[in-house]
């Protein structure tokens, strides 16, 4: 997603290509092996600016923040003016007296490297490094992120700091981990640089050797866009008509594979100087391949604002289920606090909500647990954005909630860190399908995000964990796993897909999934590409119901139903396949619309139109039952959300009530309060907003 808006876009390695290149299955316990060690224990904390404080208040700060039971700062991010005031001449002094003010109390330093907010005397002597916006003018430096990632200056500047900063720091043993930059691709997720451009072509060179590949693959022989010398090759600046498929495709890879690079870089400085800390990137943005972009990564941290969603439940909980996925081990690195906005102000958070969302964080299995930020700054871009403490320094309610949250979290989080959210139920998620859909959008209900929010959304109402997984995992962990428009095929997937089926598991696939090939394009192959014997039927036809497409078809069930269409309605053609489902009207009406086909010990569903919230509540219901899967807690009311948290054979269950009213929940006997340390009764009451975590033995089935 993208912030720094009010409304929401939706969800919308060393190096990406290679990893694409070379797609190895990840098993999900690969992926839950990458290294945790690094990351010893639960953190609670802060973000701390030191810089904008004089340093007569850290001591104070720093007292209270033990009082809240902070462990962990981080700081550094902005940094980069002051720790370089001059070219080549480092200044880390103000920054080693924090961190040792801090240390004093206890509290530990995870480091941000300061490379989202270069200096004024470099991008005056380097404009060169400025970011360039698609209209071909370079961003003002008056901000942040105004940098290109793929200028040579600027990534020898960054090392140079990095270096400088790690080498700095090679000793100190209050600093435990490091966030590198700060929320890449955030406010500038294109670049349309001179160093952007050279490198596009460097990068597609070394992708299609030729350019006769590249005009194959591409298919620049429409509308006369043959390439005949690298050097005619551009960035997708404005053009009158629509660009070609594959040049977008392969910028988004590009972008990606680029902040990878960058990102990468810093990772090796840092693991030469200190090499026992974490390293982590935070936040969500376009463009990137998370699966990749991460790899290096001891765990991810997300930078959580539920104001941005319209619904904080399922859409923040969609969210968060993502990002687990990413590495296997998730943190916090930024909660929102308060009221919160730059030149907007989000809403604020009702009484309770705060510490809610937190705990639904860790719900989802979030081990640490930092709050955006300590104290509201006075001046400067975010003067809107609250902290723990308001503009005056006087503590009110935000901090005596703070406070609680940090005594509940120093129980709770001790316990459940590296219990992992265990799911029967995946949803796929290939970040390059989606990309599919950012250019060539189709319809303006096509919204990718959303979709996952609708199969989250589901799941959760129906009281399952679920995952997102990228299309590389091995999904051998599922019983239940859902293909959401992943348009772009290639043989290893579909023989993934194949296995997963043949070896007893229950796939469900939408429209619009295995329409083209990797490259972006249509294939002499029919739909669905590689995939017709798996699911036994091919693609007839389909309409595209324009906005709002809701009410103009729906999906009639053998056992009734029908959610609704969204957007598409497609025609299938069944083979072997047996039809489940058939259109409710229209032209299209009796025609088969969903199908099922035994395939070795397992199932192929195919579903004729995009999941929305209908359709994923039917088909995670009709399927689950189907295969047994049992809901995590029977007898919880619908505000109330559950997770489940698994470590060896002890579960912890978070109940969060997200409704404005309390909340009676009824788990039964044997559970522990994980807060009170005493057995839970076997029905409790919530309060609005509020929440409990249970632990139990997974009894014996
Ligand atoms: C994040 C960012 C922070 C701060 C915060 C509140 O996106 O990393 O630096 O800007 O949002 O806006």
């Amino acid at each position: 997603m993208i912030r720094k808006s009010p409304s929401r876009s939706p969800l919308s390695s060393a190096r990406f290509l290679l990893a694409v290149a070379s797609i190895v299955a990840l098993s999900a316990a690969d992926v839950n092996a990458q290294s945790h060690s690094r990351y010893e224990s639960f953190r609670f904390g802060v973000c701390y600016y030191p810089e904008q404080w004089p340093e007569s208040v850290w001591e104070a700060d720093g007292r209270r923040m033990r009082e809240c039971g902070v462990n962990t700062i981080r700081l550094g991010e902005f940094g980069w003016a002051l720790m370089e005031p001059q070219q080549g001449h480092y200044d880390f002094s103000l920054f080693d007296r924090a961190i040792e003010t801090f240390g004093r109390h206890g509290i530990k330093t995870i480091f941000g490297t300061p490379t989202a907010t270069p200096p004024k005397w470099l991008t005056h002597k380097y404009p060169e490094v400025l970011h360039v916006f698609e209209t071909g003018r370079p961003a003002n430096d008056q901000s942040r992120r105004q940098y290109c990632y793929n200028s040579p200056v600027y990534r020898r500047l960054s090392r140079k700091v990095v270096g400088a900063l790690a080498l700095h720091y090679r000793g100190n043993t209050n600093i435990i981990g490091w966030q590198i930059d700060n929320e890449m691709n955030n406010e500038n997720p294109e670049c349309f640089s001179e160093s952007c451009r050279a490198a596009f072509r460097t990068w597609l060179r070394q992708k299609y050797g030729t350019l006769d590949e590249l005009n194959a693959r591409w298919g620049t022989v429409v509308w006369s866009q043959t390439y005949s010398a690298w050097a005619q090759i551009d960035l997708p600046f404005p053009t009158p008509a629509c660009h070609n498929p594959g040049l977008m495709l392969d910028f988004k890879r590009f972008i990606s594979a680029s902040a990878t690079d960058f990102l990468n870089e810093q990772v090796e400085i840092l693991r030469r100087f200190r090499p026992n800390d974490f390293l982590t990137h935070n936040g969500v943005f376009k463009n990137i391949n998370y699966y990749g972009f991460s790899r290096a990564l001891d765990l991810y941290a997300f930078d959580n604002y539920p104001t941005f969603d319209e619904s904080p439940r399922y859409q923040t909980g969609a969210t968060l289920t993502l990002v687990r996925g990413f590495t296997g081990h998730m943190m916090i690195m930024e909660q929102l606090t308060g009221p919160a906005g730059q030149t907007y102000l989000l809403r604020t958070p009702r009484p309770g909500e705060m510490r809610l969302w937190a705990m639904q964080a860790v719900a989802h299995g979030a081990d640490g647990m930092l709050h955006f930020r300590w104290r509201s700054a006075r001046r400067g871009a975010e003067e809107y954005w609250y902290g723990v403490v308001d503009h005056d320094d006087v503590p009110r309610a935000r901090y005596a909630d703070f406070q609680q949250e940090g005594r509940e979290l120093q129980r709770i989080g001790p316990q459940v860190f590296g219990s992992k959210v265990v799911s029967e139920i995946a949803a796929i998620k290939d970040f390059e399908a989606g990309w599919v859909f950012d250019y060539q959008y189709l319809t303006k209900e096509v919204s990718v995000g959303a979709v996952y929010d609708a199969l989250f959304q589901a799941a959760s109402e129906q009281r399952h964990n679920i995952d997102f997984v990228s299309p590389a995992t091995d999904l051998s962990a599922y019983k239940l796993v859902f293909a959401p428009q992943i348009a772009l095929m290639d043989g290893e997937l579909a023989g993934r897909l194949r296995r997963f089926v043949e070896q007893g598991g229950t796939l469900v696939m939408s429209a619009q999934s295995a329409i083209k090939d990797r490259d972006n394009a249509f294939t002499a192959a029919t739909i669905p590409i590689a995939l017709t014997n798996l699911f036994g039927l091919e693609l007839e036809s389909f309409q595209t119901y324009q906005p709002a497409s809701h009410n103009k078809n729906a999906v009639r069930f053998d056992d009734g139903g029908p959610p609704p269409v969204q957007v598409f309605a497609e025609v299938l053609r069944p083979t072997t396949a047996r039809v489940i489902g058939r259109w409710e009207r229209d032209y299209l009406k009796d025609l088969p619309a969903a199908t099922e086909l035994r395939f070795g010990k397992g199932k192929a569903v195919y579903y004729g139109s995009l999941f929305n919230v209908e359709s994923a509540r039917y088909l995670i219901k009709r399927f689950s039952s189907e295969l047994g899967l049992r809901p995590l807690l029977s007898n919880t009311p619908e505000q109330v959300e559950v997770t489940r948290r698994s470590k060896g054979s002890t579960e912890f269950y978070f109940l969060l009530n997200h409704g404005d009213t309390r909340a009676i929940v009824n788990p039964g006997e044997g559970f522990g309060d994980v807060l009170s340390g005493e057995a839970a009764p076997p029905s409790l009451t919530l309060p609005p907003f509020g929440y409990c975590v249970l632990k139990r033995e997974r009894p014996d089935e």
